[in-house]
């Protein structure tokens, strides 16, 4: 596997893709730990004179409407800052053509440029998303050495960190190989081994749940994909729930019942009025936002008696105070308990900032990355890369 230090980067164009893919509600970045974790490839190029190129995607890009909200300038501010003053940082508002050609072409060695977000490239047969050959080979032809550092997309196969490779010299960078070096352990987790899984929507993770459940010991669920396992056997309400989802959710239920931990009470909206229900009290009315404290006292036993624990997604709602219960509680008592705790991916970052907890064995970037890692022992994006195989 060929490191950014194999090269002579003097001089030269070297495009990074990172992950920048921040949580932004109202135009805010609500954690910043991606876009300061991505320093310390940056400021190397930067120190050892190349010319930086920027490549990230934020969010999905399916219409033009989408731009609005998913353009990385707010991310080009946030590094404005974050870098030193001297460092002249240029933003492209294009993915290709003579804006950002010719802004590459005005940079001196030690600059830095940040390309708007690649996946406004997908708006057209989704291009980025889709690992396309013909945008790949236009990005790779913008730079001389092509450093892959967005672990938190290595379980996507897309044309800014995949296909590309095909075209340009590449390798990893700083922040891949310290992931891959911390995540290591998860390939054999000293057991009880716990995933604890939450997030508004299951449809993301449901396929790759049976081989979490297949390395873990319990599978504890929260948030919006608790609901998706709920419903099969419970009222849910006007809960958030993944439709689509419920069916595979039936049959993984049938088969890791005794794995699977599931909330048995709630805090619910009921007609402007928050309380707390068990879950089979829970009515047509009901909206659930958080666990409730018999739920925390469950989950708590299982984290005592655990050796390892890999976090994903939040509990609750927790940007909202009156639900903010559960996620707070959950992550006290993991960051207090003996295990090797891991967290992954940028919500459960945002929330462990949110509540100033920060005594985790490791914070990763990547959330549905780590999933995989853990499920397969692979990378999908790495596993193509002849020069990135783990
Ligand atoms: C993440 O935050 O998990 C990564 O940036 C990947 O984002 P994606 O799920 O939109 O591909």
């Amino acid at each position: 596997m060929k490191h950014i230090t194999e090269f002579d980067v003097n001089n030269k164009k070297v495009i990074v893709r990172c992950d920048l893919n921040v949580t932004i509600k109202d135009g805010k970045i609500l954690n910043d730990d991606k876009i300061k974790a991505s320093l310390i490839t940056v400021n190397y190029l930067i120190k050892n004179n190349a010319k930086v190129i920027i490549m990230s995607h934020l969010g999905k890009v399916k219409t033009e409407e989408d731009k609005k909200d998913k353009s990385l300038k707010v991310v080009y501010e946030r590094l404005r800052e974050l870098l030193p003053d001297n460092i002249l940082l240029y933003f492209s508002q294009n993915t290709r053509g003579k804006e950002l050609e010719n802004l590459i072409s005005e940079m001196k060695p030690g600059n830095v440029l940040l390309m708007e977000n690649t996946r406004f490239e997908d708006i057209i047969d989704k291009k980025e998303s889709n690992n396309n050959d013909e945008l790949a080979k236009y990005w790779a032809s913008l730079g001389d050495l092509f450093i892959n550092d967005a672990f938190g997309n290595t379980h996507r196969k897309h044309a800014s960190n995949c296909a590309i490779t095909k075209y340009i010299d590449n390798a990893m960078g700083f922040l891949m190989e310290k992931e891959l070096n911390n995540l290591n352990i998860l390939l054999n987790p000293t057991s009880p081994f716990i995933v604890i899984m939450g997030g508004a929507k299951a449809t993301d993770k449901i396929n790759i749940m049976p081989s979490i459940l297949d390395k873990c010991d319990y599978l504890l669920l929260g948030g919006g994909i608790a609901n998706t396992f709920l419903i099969i056997n419970n009222e849910v309400g006007r809960s958030l729930i993944s439709e689509e989802s419920v069916e595979k959710a039936k049959e993984i239920l049938s088969q890791y019942a005794n794995k699977i931990i599931m909330p048995v009470d709630a805090i619910v909206e009921n007609q402007h009025n928050i309380m707390t229900k068990d879950i089979n009290e829970i009515t047509s009315e009901d909206c659930i936002y958080d666990i409730g404290p018999k739920t925390i006292e469950l989950f708590e036993r299982y984290i005592k008696i655990s050796k390892t624990i890999f976090i994903n997604g939040t509990i609750g709602m927790y940007e909202d105070n009156r639900f903010e219960f559960g996620t707070k509680n959950i992550l006290n008592i993991c960051s207090q308990s003996n295990a090797k705790v891991i967290l992954g991916g940028g919500d459960a970052l945002a929330s462990a900032d949110h509540f100033k907890i920060y005594k985790f064995y490791f914070k990763s970037t990547g959330g549905g990355a780590t999933l995989e890692y853990i499920a397969t022992g692979k990378l999908a994006c790495l596993d193509e890369q002849n020069s990135l195989k783990i």
